[in-house]
């Protein structure tokens, strides 16, 4: 022990010394530096690809030259930015090296699952090494910081961004975003190969009214505590080097120049000491909101509310000198900004070796190695979520009979259109993806099919995903003689990501019509679908047989569908977002108050319900089957009743009776059901993934903290009051064993 707190003395001194280094080297260069180099570092302008409007682009090398660029966003071309950190450390007059920023997001040149995919995986593990990989590519092809990982809680399927997140809950948000930064951060952002993470965007983005994206959020400081910032807090406690700002409006006031969110909760209350950036000119569109006059009054409050980096609209560069000469800001807000733009780049290492990220043989050694792909096909084959699956008719077995499969559908055997992928995926050029390193759902299908002595047809039919009178007849000539049909349906790849929300979430370009067509011989039907939100199916889910959520899986797509339509893997995907029956529902999400009303039977007057659709989802978050069938017991709680700054201890055992192994998420729910104010019908604060082999029954234990029983009251205090409290465990939100406890004073 004696040795430990000696161990533990060492470690803290040798973090103090070196953070006192910096500081050291940060305030010498800072004596030297001039306002407009200042200015300069605070300066972000985009490489050679766009993800954002259009911004004017001066001629970058004369600009890094002169002083007045302090980081590139988006850049692809290895060799252009050697020639551009040359530049900046040959070439100035400090010799201040540039800064790389690069939006990885779900992979870098290796694609795995969107992250909503790698979030219904509930495996903490696997997520921490898809960001490894990321980071480690990402960084041998010379960026240094990611604006990664993005952890807007959202319960709007219209939202296009849902894909980018961890879904609807906090808790499973926090747990993510942690493991995220802890993949890309590594042990030390000084390592070549780890990335600086930038958690985004802070905050409410998720919650723009009417699923539009930049859209306007207007939220109660209580759920904004509770909904939304948990997972911010989680990633600030987890050390996350930078944040990025959201582009919307809360409660009025654009979140680049909220004092409130920045400087009062992320600085003072949770004592982070990163950078933030701002979003792709999201200090001009203060301006354009309405919040701010012109460049010298955005400047002036996106600083003093506590922004530090400007990214791509360049509004500190005309308007920041000005507000400091019309005494808007004082020079110190200035050097407090600067400063931490330096200290990350010390913390990068990019002082003592400006071109450590930019090393030719990493370059090609760190980049796109086959276990990348390895560790892609099992994160697919983790994030697929099996919804029904009637008569297990999945997986599908050896066969002695030929039997005849059909893969058909917009998506069997689809190339282009970043299809299987999204937007982000920009590691080599924005357009440069063209599915051609996707394994489709054909391509890994049939070999894996055939081996098990089907005979394979795949018939790719409907263009862009819009299946026309063309694609239907085509598809149902080929359904006639097959003796099972696997129809790939779902949203273009290209579909998926920022700026693009929908107004509707039905299955797109008449799908649905399509999957008609397919079931009037009444083959066995198993729809498999690439999406990057909840899609609404009712017809499908009511008429088909099986109904596979593969979202947008990846380089791995069609080798990680074999594996669980085969059974090779399991299923053990969970929804991280309420799946809606129909788009009137939304915003629809499991951890929703009761109301004073609520409906228990469809149709009820007088309730909290419609006329025309029930309230209940079409599938509810957490929900996923496999082809085991796991028990639950009884809930075992060791006390009962406990003080109110004790944790309760609770068990269940959870048994195999199916023949497959399975991975199990177990998960936790609380209720209180009498506070200050209502709290939620569910909360989840804790999962547990346990694997089972057939036969196997196995303990699992759940904390609930006094932390965990607290919630914010219509005061903003955080408080944890004695009571009477429900507690839920199984698989998924809405099948739940229940036992009750009490906490006294
Ligand atoms: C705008 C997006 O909102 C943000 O997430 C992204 O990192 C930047 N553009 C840079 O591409």
């Amino acid at each position: 022990m004696r040795y430990f707190i000696l161990f533990s003395l060492l470690v803290t001194l040798t973090i103090n010394l070196s953070a006192q280094n910096y500081d050291k080297q940060i305030e010498a260069l800072l004596a030297k530096m001039t306002l407009d180099e200042k200015i300069g570092q605070l300066h972000q302008v985009p490489g050679d690809i766009t993800t954002g409007t259009d911004v004017k682009k001066d001629n970058l090398l004369n600009s890094i030259r002169d002083g007045s660029v302090g980081s590139i966003l988006s850049h692809t071309n290895f060799d252009n930015k050697i020639t551009m950190q040359q530049v900046a450390v040959k070439e100035t007059r400090l010799g201040i090296p540039l800064i790389f920023g690069f939006d990885v997001i779900h992979g870098y040149k290796t694609i795995f699952p969107i992250p909503l995919a790698q979030a219904a995986s509930w495996n903490l593990s696997l997520i921490e090494q898809i960001e490894r990989v990321a980071a480690t590519e990402a960084a041998a092809d010379g960026q240094n910081w990611t604006f990664a990982p993005m952890v807007d809680i959202s319960r709007d399927p219209r939202w296009g961004r849902s894909m980018e997140g961890a879904g609807e809950d906090p808790y499973l948000g926090s747990r993510i975003a942690e493991a995220r930064i802890r993949g890309i951060q590594g042990r030390n952002l000084n390592d070549q190969a780890t990335l600086a993470a930038c958690v985004k965007h802070y905050a409410g983005y998720g919650f723009g009214e009417a699923g539009r994206d930049y859209n306007s959020v207007d939220m109660s400081e209580q759920r904004l505590r509770e909904m939304v910032l948990p997972p911010f807090k989680a990633a600030a406690k987890a050390d996350a080097a930078t944040f990025m700002n959201a582009f919307n409006t809360l409660n009025g006031t654009p979140a680049s120049m909220n004092k409130h969110l920045i400087t009062d909760i992320l600085r003072g209350e949770w004592g982070w000491k990163g950078m933030i950036v701002s979003d792709w000119n999201s200090f001009g569109e203060t301006i354009i909101h309405g919040a701010a006059e012109d460049d010298i009054d955005a400047s002036a409050k996106c600083l003093a509310a506590g922004s530090d980096m400007d990214m791509a609209g360049g509004t500190f560069q005309r308007g920041l000198k000005k507000a400091l000469e019309n005494g808007r800001v004082t020079q110190a807000q200035i050097d407090e900004a600067v400063r931490r733009v330096l200290r990350l780049k010390f913390e990068l290492g990019l002082f003592d070796d400006p071109f450590k990220y930019l090393n030719k043989e990493r370059n090609k050694s760190q980049i796109g190695k086959a276990e990348y792909r390895t560790l892609a096909r099992s994160a697919a084959a983790q994030s697929m979520v099996l919804l029904k699956n009637q008569n297990n008719i999945l997986p599908l077995k050896a066969t002695t009979t030929k039997k005849k499969v059909l893969i058909v559908g917009p998506y069997a055997d689809s190339r282009g259109n970043k299809d299987y992928m999204s937007f982000w995926t920009l590691g080599i050029g924005f357009r440069a993806y063209d599915s051609t390193q996707v394994v489709t759902p054909a391509q890994g299908l049939r070999p894996a099919l055939e081996a098990l002595g089907y005979e394979v047809k795949v018939a790719q039919v409907g263009k862009n995903g819009v299946c026309d009178v063309m694609a239907q007849s085509t598809a149902f000539e080929a359904a006639k003689d097959a003796d099972i049909v696997i129809a790939c349906v779902g949203e273009m790849g290209y579909n998926c990501g920022e700026s693009r929300s929908v107004a509707n979430i039905g299955l797109p370009g008449n799908q649905e019509e399509w999957l008609k067509t397919l079931k009037i011989n009444n083959k066995p039907v198993v729809m498999v679908l690439f999406n990057s939100r909840p899609l609404t199916f009712e017809w499908a889910s009511a008429n088909l047989d099986a109904i596979v959520v593969a979202w947008q899986p990846g380089y791995e797509t069609g080798n990680g569908l074999a594996d669980v339509l085969t059974g090779k893997t399991n299923f053990s995907g969970r929804l991280p977002m309420t799946f809606p029956r129909n788009l009137g529902q939304v915003p629809l999400y499991y951890n929703q108050l009761r109301t004073g009303r609520p409906q228990e039977k469809f149709g009820t007057l007088w309730t909290s319900g419609y006329l025309d659709s029930e309230v209940t989802p079409a599938y509810p978050f957490g929900f996923g089957l496999s082809y085991s069938t796991v028990e639950y017991s009884e809930i075992r709680i060791e006390k009962s009743t406990i003080g109110n700054a004790e944790t309760l201890t609770a068990f269940v055992t959870v048994s195999n009776k199916g023949t497959m192994a399975v991975d199990e998420t177990v998960q936790c729910y609380i209720n209180d059901p009498a506070a200050d104010v209502a709290r939620p019908l569910k909360e989840l604060k804790s999962f547990v993934r346990v694997h089972l082999e057939p036969g196997d029954a196995k303990p699992v234990q759940f904390n609930i903290t006094p932390e965990d029983r607290s919630y914010w009251n219509d005061a903003v205090q955080f408080k944890c009051d004695p009571g009477k409290f429900k507690l839920y465990v199984g698989p998924n939100s809405a099948n739940v064993k229940e036992a009750l406890f009490t906490v006294t004073k």
